[in-house]
């Protein structure tokens, strides 16, 4: 990601060779501070107080946290212990489960002695493969956003919405929803992203600040003008992200994307899903299987009243126009996750 014209992930090993650095997201947009982690408590604090997040970061940041443990006790129980106390910090993104089993599949047929070294290992090929697989989400959806605007015989931009954060700060770099906005936009394809706010956590506002760093002009909107804006014609399509899909297409993403989704519908605004496979739970028969985080009702701001505050919704598939994933554009449907999955028979 660009930050004032440097490319920087939002997380790696730091220069000492052990500790890792990510971006301290409680504290963007208004400062961009690098923070160290130094052992897997503090990584789980990072993740569960949303330091960092965004499902494909949180499980990259899990697999770091696995590496910190091991450095100081790499037994099975250590390992076991880890991956526990990680798996507990948030229940939503399948990315946290997904990225702690590869590490676990990695070290545990392993000689205690070799497992933190491998730990590293695995945490930066998890790190890589982000970034690869966000940029082929881009790719592929940089090919829609210039179909888009050819649609409109290139006249204005193209006129995107989304909703909380999928881009680059989501991610280890580029992001889900937002990569092919950079693409595109690197491509000299003219667009303009309304963003929602996405309340209590505002994570649309790392959007906004992501988008300026890169160049790509937006506007923050209320979560409650994104109907009035689709019913009056200003918004070509919409991209979101997710933190779960469903073996049917069933999509689980930040509260407020089933509402978008069915203004899109009401209004015939295509809606597009950006899903990494490691999103993809191919446990999860649909989206009633998928665990909706409660968070705090302090977050509201109303820390005496009576308050819920479900962190994320389902959107049923037959909303989604269609998946964008790493290795193409597909139907939101188990025939479509299959035909571009073929190897996932669960
Ligand atoms: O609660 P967060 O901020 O960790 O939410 C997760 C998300 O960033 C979004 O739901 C996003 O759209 C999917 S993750 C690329």
């Amino acid at each position: 990601m660009r930050v004032a014209g440097e490319w920087h992930r939002t997380i790696g090993l730091s220069a000492d060779g052990w500790s890792v650095s990510l971006i301290d997201q409680t504290v963007l947009p208004d400062r961009f501070q690098v923070i160290l982690v130094t052992d897997v408590e503090q990584m789980a604090e990072a993740i569960r107080t949303m330091r960092v997040r965004g499902a494909p970061l949180i499980g990259v940041a899990a697999a770091f946290g696995m590496a910190l443990a091991m450095r100081h006790d790499a037994s099975d129980a250590g390992l076991e212990r880890a991956s526990r106390l990680l798996d507990a910090t948030r229940p939503t993104a399948v990315n946290l489960r997904w990225a702690l089993d590869q590490v676990g599949a990695a070290l545990r047929p392993l000689a205690v002695a070799d497992r933190p070294a491998r730990a590293y290992q695995v945490a930066e090929q998890l790190a890589d493969a982000d970034v690869a697989t966000c940029q082929q989400i881009g790719a592929h959806g940089a090919l829609l956003l210039r179909s888009a605007w050819e649609a409109i015989d290139r006249a204005r931009p193209v006129e995107i919405m989304t909703h909380c954060n999928a881009g680059w700060l989501a991610t280890v770099d580029w992001g889900t929803a937002m990569a092919p906005v950079y693409h595109a936009h690197d491509a000299g394809v003219p667009l303009h992203v309304w963003v929602s706010e996405t309340r209590p956590r505002n994570q649309g506002l790392l959007t906004a600040w992501e988008l300026g760093q890169h160049g790509v002009p937006y506007t923050i909107i209320t979560d409650n003008a994104a109907g009035h804006l689709m019913r009056r014609g200003r918004v070509d399509l919409c991209i979101v992200g997710t933190d779960r899909v469903a073996q049917n297409g069933n999509v689980a993403n930040k509260v407020g994307t089933y509402l978008k989704a069915l203004a899109a519908s009401d209004t015939g605004v295509p809606f597009y899903v950006a899903a990494p496979s490691a999103s993809i739970d191919w446990s999860a028969p649909t989206g009633d299987q998928i665990p909706i985080e409660e968070r705090a009702g302090i977050e509201l701001g109303h820390g005496k009243l009576p308050v819920a505050n479900p962190a994320f919704d389902i959107t049923p598939a037959r909303l989604v126009t269609a998946l964008l994933t790493e290795r193409g554009v597909t139907e939101a449907s188990a025939t479509g996750l299959r035909r571009l999955f073929p190897e996932r028979t669960e």
